[in-house]
């Protein structure tokens, strides 16, 4: 049993400052807090961090649980939902092909009693790739599907070869026609697949639409990702049959038909690592209420390793960090191993870390657009291939500095809270796909943060 961390007092002593951020984007009653492409956020680093925030329903949860709601005619209720462009995009999408969703604040209800219209085009694909979460659902329940395909990303290739030979192996037939995946299917028919690698939407496509096939489907190499697991729980409580999530062999018994439901969707395990990274970045102490422990293990095991003092308690997280961090090495690899969205995080942790941590990503081809950036506020990291070297330094030095994917973005933030002096991040737009009331969670913390355009 870990020492308890005492409690975070309200205020610290330590730390007097003026919080500062613009509220338009978090204070107003529309659901979502997107404020356009340019706004940027001004970060005042160089001071520890003390406080408490809520973590937020996971966005890699959210979304395939949402697409879930093509399955069936009944009303589908999806609480702890949170307000990210990236869930705006979905429920977009989900409009668009005759679903009736109503918001209100993190509950959505969603009814798709006629799908009448079974296209996800380019417009709104290309701003999100999990846009291809609507493939297998769409083919299921109405039998075809024309959905843009994804195209490359800033952080590889990321191709669907494995969603499409899934979705054939269930009996679909699918074609290429520009630059669309469209498929076809009277009723899908169980089958045994096994994908070539782990992917983790791949894996949930192909459960959702082996919810309606007919007889048994078996899913070999499954991701494993905790995401999966409660995709596959809001999926049986809509009364699909669905063994072995949370392992590497699903078994799927199809149904029918599926019924309405309602499921609250798990806590996001990448937004609480973000900001427990931050904490050991900048120094400080916090508390994360709602934080799910048993999905982070990589994550807490190599915080601790950096020196993190962490304890969870009833339902909470706490750490503390009082020290310089210790560089720690990692190698992304899929759930239950080191979250490939945790690698740039803990990249920013080290710049500032003592002695020299050794990064090797093994999921994405393109993962290190951090790194230029990083090195703006003066960290001294060398990338041999897929192997990023970080020597720490004492200090880094604020400035400008430009966001090219959601989780670079957070790990300028990290970099920023523990630099001195102000960084101004450019391109803030990829971080409101992905986390909820960032500046305001961060000022939570006492973090000197503000938006501005
Ligand atoms: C999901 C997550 C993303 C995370 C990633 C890896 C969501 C919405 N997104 O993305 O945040 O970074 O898992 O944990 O849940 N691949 C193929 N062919 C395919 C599918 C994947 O070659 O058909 C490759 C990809 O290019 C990548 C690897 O497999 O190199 C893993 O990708 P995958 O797990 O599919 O990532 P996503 O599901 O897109």
């Amino acid at each position: 049993m870990p020492a308890a961390v005492p409690a975070v007092p309200a205020t610290s002593p330590r730390i007097t400052r003026a919080v500062q951020f613009r509220p338009p984007a978090l204070g107003r009653a529309a659901p979502f807090c997107f404020d356009g492409p340019m706004d940027k956020l001004k970060i005042l680093g160089g001071t520890r961090l003390a406080g408490e925030i809520t973590v937020s329903g996971a966005k890699n949860a959210a979304l395939p649980i949402l697409a879930a709601s093509l399955l069936t005619a009944d009303e589908f209720i999806v609480d702890n939902v949170p307000q990210l462009q990236d869930v705006a995009t979905t429920l977009k999408l989900l409009k668009q092909m005759g679903v009736a969703v109503e918001r209100d604040n993190a509950t959505v209800r969603l009814k798709a009693d006629s799908v009448t219209r079974t296209e996800a085009p380019y417009e709104l694909v290309k701003t999100m790739r999990a846009s291809i979460l609507v493939l297998g659902p769409l083919v299921a329940r109405a039998g075809s599907a024309r959905v843009s395909l994804p195209g490359g990303c800033a952080i590889g290739a990321r191709p669907v070869d494995q969603h499409i030979k899934g979705l054939e192996a269930l009996g679909a037939t699918i074609r290429i026609e520009n630059g669309f995946v469209v498929a076809e299917a009277k009723r899908l028919r169980g089958a045994r697949i096994a994908t070539d690698m782990v992917t983790v939407t791949g894996t949930e496509n192909l459960m959702m639409a082996a919810t309606l096939a007919d007889g048994e489907t078996i899913i070999e190499n499954a991701a494993r990702e905790p995401e999966v697991v409660d995709l596959a729980a809001a999926l049986s409580a809509m009364g699909a049959r669905i063994q072995g999530a949370g392992s590497d062999r699903i078994v799927i018994q199809g149904v029918e038909r599926l019924h309405g439901a309602r499921h609250r969707v798990m806590p996001d395990r990448i937004e609480t690592g973000t900001f427990l990274s931050a904490v050991v970045a900048a120094g400080g102490s916090a508390v994360l209420r709602g934080a799910a422990a048993e999905t982070l293990g990589a994550v807490l095991g190599k915080l601790r390793e950096a020196g993190a003092q962490i304890d969870a308690q009833n339902g909470a997280l706490r750490i503390r960090m009082d020290s310089r961090p210790r560089a720690v090495s990692l190698r992304t690899a899929p759930y239950p191993d080191f979250p490939t969205d945790m690698q740039a995080q803990f990249m920013a942790l080290n710049c500032v870390a003592d002695g020299v941590g050794e990064i090797t990503e093994t999921i994405f081809e393109n993962r290190f657009m951090h790194v230029h950036e990083l090195q703006r506020l003066g960290a001294n990291i060398t990338i041999d291939g897929n192997m990023a070297t970080v020597q720490g330094v004492y200090k880094l030095a604020g400035a400008p500095v430009m966001a090219t994917d959601l989780r670079a973005s957070a790990s300028l933030i990290v970099a920023a809270l523990a630099a001195e002096g102000e960084t101004t991040v450019d391109r803030i737009y990829h971080l409101d796909r992905g986390y909820e009331k960032m500046e305001a969670k961060l000022a939570a913390l006492g973090a000197i943060v503000h938006r501005t355009r």
